[in-house]
């Protein structure tokens, strides 16, 4: 029997998606295929990286002061290389710079804005640890075009995404992204032999509840009591309720996010004082929890900050960081019963 062809390309899928969508104009499509060929090439890179000489810090500190890999830069440059000749944007968000990015103006511009963490578990680079890039996608509100001005236009709670997803670098390269407003979270696995992305993973759903656990327990101590209290309650003996869950836990947000997406469970990176400066957690709620929370809701889960939906946070400032509780439906609307205070477990 010959073998058929290649199955359903990302292509394929994002065209389908745009016939079906009256308003599509394709530059959605274009946009998105350029953010496509970028992740291919971050595979490469990251794929090779134990050979080539892209290990490792830059010595160099970001606006998070946090150390920034070579991967991140790497990652940052070639996103933004691929999106800014586009035609598409009116301007960029990255996790890796202070400010937004503009579009050179040698390149028309567009109405959509990207967002993206680049290269998301950076600490994992050099253990060859599943890595990788998060994006969410807006449509600019207003008719400004100074740089200066744009940040009203970026800074829209993430309902309002028109697409988001990722990218993840690991025993295979995959994207799962979704569009919003029902169509459903889909994923694709890239065939290098072929490379393209092929559709794996049709219409992912979260279960409602799940039996993994996943958060960086080595925090505790800087942890309130209701998130002390609220962890043990999934290490806590309960056979009715399938307890205690099992803990997952790798420092890759993409990939304890996909994981849990796959198999259901709870992340959770809790406000904590450890850091004044971060006295909401580490992760940010633009270039991290939106894109992601808009996959989780369409995949039926649930994300929030401990007291309302992650997807409804008016945002104050691109880099603000947010408490993230985030998969199974169930498994978050507990914790946010139980960090708001609604609930108590102690
Ligand atoms: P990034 O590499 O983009 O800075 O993100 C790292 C984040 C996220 O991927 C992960 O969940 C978290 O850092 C792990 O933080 P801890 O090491 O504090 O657990
Ligand atoms: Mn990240
Ligand atoms: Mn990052």
């Amino acid at each position: 029997m010959a073998r058929k062809g290649v199955g359903i390309t990302i292509t394929q899928h994002m065209l389908q998606q745009q016939r079906e969508n009256p308003e599509a104009t394709g530059g959605f499509t274009t946009l998105l295929n350029e953010l496509i060929v970028a992740a291919k090439v971050i595979s490469r890179e990251v794929n090779k990286a134990g050979l080539a000489d892209i290990l490792g810090a830059t010595g160099r500190t970001n606006v998070q002061e946090e150390q920034v890999q070579k991967l991140d830069v790497f990652a940052n440059s070639v996103i933004i290389e691929r999106m800014q000749h586009v035609g598409q944007l009116c301007c960029m968000g990255s996790e890796e710079n202070a400010d937004l990015i503009e579009i050179p103006s040698e390149y028309p511009k567009g109405n959509y804005i990207i967002v993206f963490d680049p290269l998301d578990g950076s600490s994992n680079i050099d253990v060859n640890v599943s890595i990788g890039t998060i994006f969410g996608i807006y449509k600019k509100k207003s008719d400004e075009t100074n740089i200066d001005m744009l940040m009203n236009d970026v800074l829209q709670p993430g309902v309002n995404q028109v697409a988001a997803g990722y990218f993840i670098y690991g025993s295979s390269s995959m994207m799962v992204y979704t569009t919003g407003n029902g169509t459903g979270v889909h994923g694709f696995t890239l065939y290098p032999s072929v490379g393209e992305f092929l559709l794996s993973h049709e219409n992912i759903r979260i279960p409602e509840r799940g039996k993994i656990y996943s958060v960086n327990e080595g925090n505790d101590v800087f942890w309130d009591e209701k998130t002390l209290s609220l962890v043990n309650y999934f290490k806590a003996r309960d056979k009715g309720s399938g307890r205690p869950y099992t803990s997952r836990y790798i420092g890759s947000l993409v990939a304890d996010f996909h994981r849990n997406l796959l198999k259901g469970g709870i992340f959770m990176y809790p406000a904590d004082n450890k850091d004044p400066n971060k006295p909401t957690g580490k992760l940010r709620l633009m270039v991290e929890a939106n894109p992601l929370a808009l996959v989780v809701k369409e995949a039926g889960g649930y994300a929030s900050d401990g007291n309302r939906p992650i997807l409804d946070i008016q945002p104050k400032e691109f880099h603000q960081r947010v408490p993230l509780y985030i998969g199974s439906r169930e498994d978050v609307a507990l914790a946010e019963d139980v960090i708001s205070g609604r609930k108590d477990l102690t």
